[in-house]
């Protein structure tokens, strides 16, 4: 039987995706062999990745100037790829909006001056901090944010609009193709793959091609976006089953109504959770309400032992992984494009019958 899993990373992916993978498992497309046996540079390989990168560019509206690039090591490897790669002037302007944007911003204070634009590390990351983009340096090569703080459960509902044509930056890593975007507003977009595109392996990179190429000589090959670019991102073996299991999560995508379509559904969805949190006297939502994020929701209970009651039961009725992270406490359910709207509803009716217990 197949549970409801609330997980933030690896999470679930749609059942119709695992049950294809699972029947090409052995002889995929009439070749005889499972794409994880076959050579990536032989035909087969060479169309999936091809249908990867154009569904991708399709379903994201992704110009022709900006190239689509799949890199191991999965987003934090991002962290160090992106100053490495793009902070050509020595300095770049972060906004510490959770922990995954405070590992960024460490990371990159490796490779020079970072401008910490604002922060709401005090407050436990409840909210996106208020930043002022006049306050951007002039000399910083980029302005990064995180679009979703998949621990914290907050999202920028606007985006910062940073002036003189420094670009932004953006890890999309929890919310990438859940709601729509517009490429243009961004020089680079990043996202690990493990939450809302396909399993664990590697990082989806989307970057305007006049932003690469300016990699210092010490830079190694494998962590310069250019290798990735000129290679059709196969300078080495690539993660092939993954970027196969992503092109499946797509083209589910797709027939979902693409990222127009899957936001209608995640809005509801949020909506349903959020509505119930906010007239429970039992339950409090972590995340302030205006920064409210569409994929992962946090919550809690009047005291941590029933926090762990909940999870426990919870895990028992078939709603898994609804422990919140370590640094935030409590509960968080993840709710990527794979979660259907019966899963929030049945964790929503478990909640009502368990406030009843408190
Ligand atoms: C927003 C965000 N950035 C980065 C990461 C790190 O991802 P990875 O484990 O692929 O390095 C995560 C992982 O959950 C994340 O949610």
């Amino acid at each position: 039987m197949r549970v409801y899993n609330f997980s933030p990373g690896p999470s679930m992916l749609p059942l119709p995706v695992l049950e294809r993978a699972a029947r090409e498992m052995c002889d995929y497309n009439g070749t005889g062999m499972s794409v994880m046996e076959m050579s990536h540079r032989g035909k087969p390989f060479m169309q999936i990745m091809e249908n990867t990168q154009n569904l991708l560019r399709e379903l994201m509206n992704i110009p022709e100037d900006y190239e689509v690039l799949f890199v191991q090591g999965g987003a934090s490897m991002q962290f160090a790829m992106i100053p490495l790669n793009l902070m050509t002037t020595g300095a770049a302007a972060y906004i510490d909006s959770g922990n995954f944007a405070h590992n960024a911003l460490v990371e990159a204070q490796r490779y020079g001056r970072v401008d910490v634009l604002a922060s709401s590390k005090a407050d436990t990351y409840a909210y996106i901090p208020d930043y002022d983009v006049n306050d951007i340096a002039d000399d910083a090569s980029y302005l990064y944010i995180t679009t979703n703080n998949t621990i914290f459960g907050t999202r920028y509902i606007e985006l910062p609009k940073p002036k003189n044509g420094i670009p932004l930056v953006a890890d999309m890593s929890s919310n990438i193709l859940s709601q729509p975007y517009d490429v243009r507003d961004f020089g680079l977009i990043y996202a690990g793959v493990q939450k809302n595109m396909g399993p664990a392996g590697m990082a989806v990179v989307i970057v305007r091609k006049d932003l690469i190429g300016k990699a210092g000589a010490n830079v190694p090959k494998m962590l310069n976006f250019q290798t990735y670019a000129d290679n059709n991102s196969m300078f080495n073996t690539p993660p092939a089953y993954t970027i196969y299991m992503t092109g499946l999560v797509l083209e589910w995508l797709k027939e979902q109504g693409g990222v127009e379509g899957i936001y209608q559904k995640n809005v509801e969805k949020a909506q349903i959770l959020y509505d119930f949190l906010d007239q429970s006297e039992k339950f409090r939502p972590l995340a302030k309400k205006e920064h409210r994020s569409l994929m992962n929701v946090t919550f809690v209970s009047p005291d941590a032992e029933t926090d762990a009651r909940f999870v426990a039961e919870a895990a028992k009725a078939g709603l898994q992984t609804l422990k919140g992270h370590r640094i935030a406490g409590g509960m968080r359910a993840s709710i990527y494009n794979a979660m259907p709207k019966e899963g929030v509803e049945a964790l929503v009716n478990f909640m009502a019958d368990f406030e009843k217990t408190i």
